[in-house]
């Protein structure tokens, strides 16, 4: 299996991610994304907002603020609750979280009467004192205490009267505090969903695990509101846990072999939730949350409701009934769905590496070339291909050294076709193009490129 280092190694290689302010020396657990990766990135979103949004008739889009009014985090429990259990190193300050220094002990001491995710903050004190566990540098650890995760600004430009606002934490409440106005700017009948992606921000203790844990992230959530006399929640849950599988496998053309449903304990569910699964992956370093699902219940409008004074109800027409509506929240971060195609992706071959992606996902679509760069008239010819076919694709130029280095730095982007134009085009009006995953190649009419490749990203 593809190791974290190496998917990092050619993440910086090939322009997918680079480490924030780089020439700083960095900024911890954050990352840059570069041409590829911003072109992945583009594809990944575009993919979950057609497959979401616009392929359905009972869901709709928001694109709402990071900073709300501060009440919104009160009202929600995040102030409170939005908590990790961090303890420090008595020596170096380093600042860990004590869940996963107790899990990274299990694995060498297995019990499985033990599940860290249902330790209180109080019993995973008594754990790392009657195990003696360290940090990772060896020293004594401080007794773990709640670390709220919000991230804190301010707003206003003079000293003294600047007020606390938070960064948010999660996409979600963006949605409950437009809830009103969706349901009165359209018409929306329950059930329906209301779906957004953007960016939040969470102060991660947890460093090291590349894009997969980052301070900022970008979020992909849905809320997607029922009335629950008349909508069972559990086949809700199911058929959007359907949803979510075929997403990953069909449409991103992930193995289902690496992945798995995990249910949250009583214990371990957020504050909000009634019932959680997660929907893991098998990451380089472990099976490990990629989306999760949660049924909410009427947790949040209520909270909002409450904290706002504003009716958060729904109105049925037929009955005239009102009632708050209970949510189903399939919750993702873009960011791990990216981490997730590339450690999927990464094939190793004895003469060369190859990113195997699905092609609706690959930055780029086809890469065109001259055999050579020092004849002006195969130039000419493969710049008319290159424009040609970038009216309608996400299309490549690479006319430096030799075809085999060409094709080598296209596999490890995962292009999954180029194009090349020889002496034979001069004549026949034909070029060869090239399979990435196969290498096989195949003489295609210029006049039906355009054609070939959209018939085979239908
Ligand atoms: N609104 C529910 C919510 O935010 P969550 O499980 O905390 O739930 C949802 O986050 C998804 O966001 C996760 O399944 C994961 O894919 C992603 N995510 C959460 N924290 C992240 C982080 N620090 N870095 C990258 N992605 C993260």
């Amino acid at each position: 299996m593809v190791t974290l280092e190496q998917i990092a190694s050619l993440c910086k290689r090939r322009g997918f991610v680079y480490p924030t302010s780089d020439i700083y020396g960095g900024l911890t657990s954050s990352y840059d994304y570069g041409p590829m990766g911003a072109e992945l990135l583009r594809n990944i979103r575009a993919l979950w907002w057609k497959t979401f949004i616009h392929e359905r008739i009972d869901m709709v889009g928001l694109d709402s603020q990071i900073l709300l009014h501060p009440e919104t985090w009160v009202a929600s429990g995040h102030v409170g609750s939005f908590n990790d259990p961090l303890v420090e190193d008595s020596v170096t300050n380093k600042r860990y979280r004590a869940d996963h220094l107790i899990e990274a002990w299990l694995t060498g001491h297995p019990d499985p009467a033990i599940t860290v995710e249902d330790m209180t903050i109080e019993q995973m004190a008594d754990f790392i004192e009657t195990h003696g566990i360290a940090s990772p540098e060896g020293n004594p650890l401080s007794k773990p205490k709640k670390f709220n995760l919000l991230f804190e600004t301010k707003l206003g430009v003079v000293e003294g009267e600047k007020s606390l606002l938070y960064m948010r934490g999660e996409t979600a409440q963006g949605i409950f505090t437009n809830f009103r106005n969706i349901v009165d700017s359209s018409r929306v009948q329950l059930p329906f969903g209301v779906g957004q992606i953007g960016k939040s921000f969470r102060n991660e203790i947890t460093t090291g695990q590349f894009i997969f844990r980052t301070i900022e992230l970008e979020q992909a959530e849905i809320e997607y509101f029922f009335d629950p006399n008349e909508t069972d929640w559990q086949t809700l849950l199911d058929s959007w846990k359907d949803a979510m599988w075929s997403f990953v496998t069909t449409k991103m053309g992930v193995s289902p072999d690496h992945l798995q449903w995990r249910r949250h304990t009583d214990k371990e569910r957020s504050h909000y939730s009634k019932d959680t699964f997660d929907l893991d992956y098998q990451f380089p370093f472990g099976w490990k949350e990629l989306w999760g699902i949660a049924y909410r219940t009427d947790y949040d409008l209520r909270a909002q409701a409450e904290h706002s004074g504003v009716d958060l109800s729904f109105t049925n027409p037929q009955t005239g009934k009102k009632i708050i509506p209970h949510v189903i929240e399939p919750a993702v971060g873009i960011n791990r769905l990216f981490l997730m195609v590339l450690a999927d992706a990464y094939t190793q071959e004895e003469k060369r590496i190859v990113l195997k992606l699905s092609p609706a996902l690959s930055p780029i679509k086809v890469a065109v070339f001259p055999l050579v760069a020092n004849k002006p008239d195969l130039v000419t010819k493969a710049r008319a291909v290159y424009e040609e076919l970038k009216k309608t694709l996400v299309v490549s130029w690479d006319d430096r050294g030799n075809i085999g280095k060409r094709y080598l730095a296209q596999d490890e982007v995962g292009t999954p076709w180029c194009v090349t134009v020889d002496y034979a085009t001069l004549e026949d009006g034909t070029v060869t193009v090239r399979d990435r995953d196969t290498t096989q190649q195949e003489r295609i009419k210029v006049a039906d490129l355009t054609a070939y490749f959209q018939a085979k990203l239908l």
